[in-house]
């Protein structure tokens, strides 16, 4: 294992899973939070941070603590945190250095195993380091700055450090020199694997859980059927899943996912018929946050009841994954903020029980992979997200059962579109949305007054921005004539070229 120690960098995250993708396991921790030398620990690679290790609160560790121990690598902030604590200068440079810079390796040393001696490197600093401490000797430069690269002059005590920034997509040949402090220099084994992970997993639920019940809501979701299988694989029927139609889902899907869960994956679920509660509590409701409220209070109410019939249920499955319980280090003064958990419909808390997150320490994309090797449908594991309160949120104003059924023809139409066109895997989500505005066509020789529906399709990498997706002009035509021939009551498709920000994906 890999500990990696935050001193709040933007991209943090992007180490972890570039170790990650190595096959080593790591974890992010805040700087000043304490850790043991566990036997398993092999290094300890420091972040990049907005901070200036000039600052007169800049963040700081002992790193000579740590070398006598471990391997380090410092990166960007990290790097000049070892200068200057080792005696060397760091400074501010006279122009921010942004973007891609070409690194010159000017000595062979195993942390550049396998690279070309001259390779696109991306940078983003503010200071930079001026002097490399005594006892230390330069790897590296670029044409803009004369250290890109140091190291302890050391075989006892081994501290690497980097200006630029090797996690990053551009820098092309990062990874191997991630790769090469990970495994050249740290030893690690790389055997993180999707299938080492399953088996590490089910027996540490199955510890976990002894002879004990799970009770699971399942949304049909990536995360939650992939915690549930794993589950499942772990205590088999004594896992016991709730799938609720809340009447919001699209078309066909509460039957088909439940169907998956059942013959494919062998889950025991029950599916909840709901649909006419949530419909008469949404009745007359047409503020977007009424209605979100409504959906979770009520998915809340129809799990308890669930749950309630389930004798001895002690613990609760949840699918939470790594980006939503890492503590981020605030960019605004060394203080640790703590994201809140995302879950399905927010279960309380004062349901009391002891809960199960198999997947608590995965990234999305990890999550992906863990299924494929469970043998979860393509179908399930590619799907796009979808928001809990579901279609509800995108038939603007009041909610029908006839509106409803509308949009998820109409959807179910784009979306169809879209998988049989080879676009649903090119686009991050996509929707449809029905305006509550009618306007005047012409069909035959009759004259039409009906609803318009907003296509919808964006691509992003988190869903925190996202750009509309530039789908073909022949794909747009032939969805637009397809739903408009065919869907009885929309007589009028448009595609939405706004992107986030300042728009949102959802219109509501
Ligand atoms: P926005 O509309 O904020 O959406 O750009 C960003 C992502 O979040 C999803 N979303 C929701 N998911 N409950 C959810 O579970 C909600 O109330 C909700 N609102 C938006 C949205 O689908 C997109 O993926």
């Amino acid at each position: 294992k890999i500990l990696i120690l935050d001193f709040g960098s933007q991209y943090t995250q992007l180490i972890a899973r570039a170790v990650r993708e190595a096959n080593v396991y790591c974890e992010i921790i805040p700087y000043h939070k304490p850790f043991e030398y566990e036997p398993g620990l092999k290094g300890i690679i420091l972040s990049g941070s907005p901070f200036s290790v000039n600052d007169e609160n800049a963040p700081d560790v002992d790193i000579q603590s740590m070398i006598s121990r471990l391997p380090v690598l410092g990166v960007c902030y990290g790097a000049q945190l070892t200068a200057k604590k080792f005696g060397g200068r760091v400074e501010k440079s006279s122009k921010r250095e942004y973007g891609r810079a070409i690194l010159q390796i000017l000595k062979d040393d195993r942390i550049f195993e396998g690279m070309s001696k001259q390779s696109q490197v991306w940078m983003s600093h503010a200071d930079s380091v001026k002097e490399i401490p005594a006892g230390f000797e330069l790897l590296a430069d670029t044409q803009s700055i004369p250290i890109a690269a140091f190291r302890k002059n050391d075989d006892k005590e081994i501290l690497y450090a980097v200006q630029f920034h090797p996690e990053v997509y551009h820098s092309i040949e990062g990874k191997k020199l991630i790769r090469n402090f990970l495994v050249e220099v740290c030893g690690c084994s790389q055997d993180w694997t999707p299938a080492h992970f399953i088996s590490d997993t089910v027996a540490a639920l199955q510890k976990q859980i002894g002879d004990r019940k799970v009770i699971m809501a399942l949304s049909g979701g990536v995360d939650s059927t992939v915690a549930a299988t794993l589950i499942s694989k772990a205590i088999g029927d004594r896992l016991y899943g709730i799938f609720v139609d809340n009447g919001v889902l699209r078309k066909g899907e509460f039957e088909q996912v439940l169907k998956t869960y059942k013959d494919n994956l062998h889950l025991n679920v029950k599916g909840v018929d709901a649909k006419d509660r949530f419909y008469s509590e949404l009745a007359g409701k047409t503020d977007p946050e009424a209605k979100r409220k409504v959906i979770g209070k009520l998915f809340i109410d129809v799990f308890q009841e669930e749950a309630k019939k389930v004798e001895g249920i002690e613990l609760l499955g949840q699918g939470t994954i790594y980006p939503d319980v890492i503590e981020s280090v605030s960019v605004h003064g060394p203080s640790v903020t703590i994201k809140s958990h995302h879950n399905v419909g927010g279960l309380p808390e004062q349901m009391h029980l002891e809960l199960v997150e198999p997947l608590r320490y995965l990234f999305k994309d990890e999550v992906r992979k863990v299924g494929r090797e469970l043998g979860i449908p393509d179908e399930l594991i590619d799907r796009h997200p979808f928001p809990g309160p579901g279609l509800a949120i995108r038939i603007l104003g009041e909610i029908t059962e006839e509106k409803v059924k509308l949009l998820q023809e109409a959807d179910h139409r784009y979306i169809s579109g879209l998988k049989e066109h080879n676009l649903y895997k090119s686009v991050w989500q996509a929707g449809a949305i029905l305006l509550p505005v009618k306007s005047v066509g012409v069909m035959g020789d009759e004259r039409t007054y009906e609803y318009t529906v907003a296509l919808r399709a964006v691509t992003s990498v988190d869903g925190m921005t996202a750009d509309w997706a530039h789908l073909p002009y022949d794909f747009l035509a032939h969805i637009s004539s397809d739903i408009i021939n065919n869907v009885r009551g929309i007589n009028r498709v448009v595609y939405d070229i706004s992107s986030k920000p300042p728009a949102t994906i959802e219109w509501e």
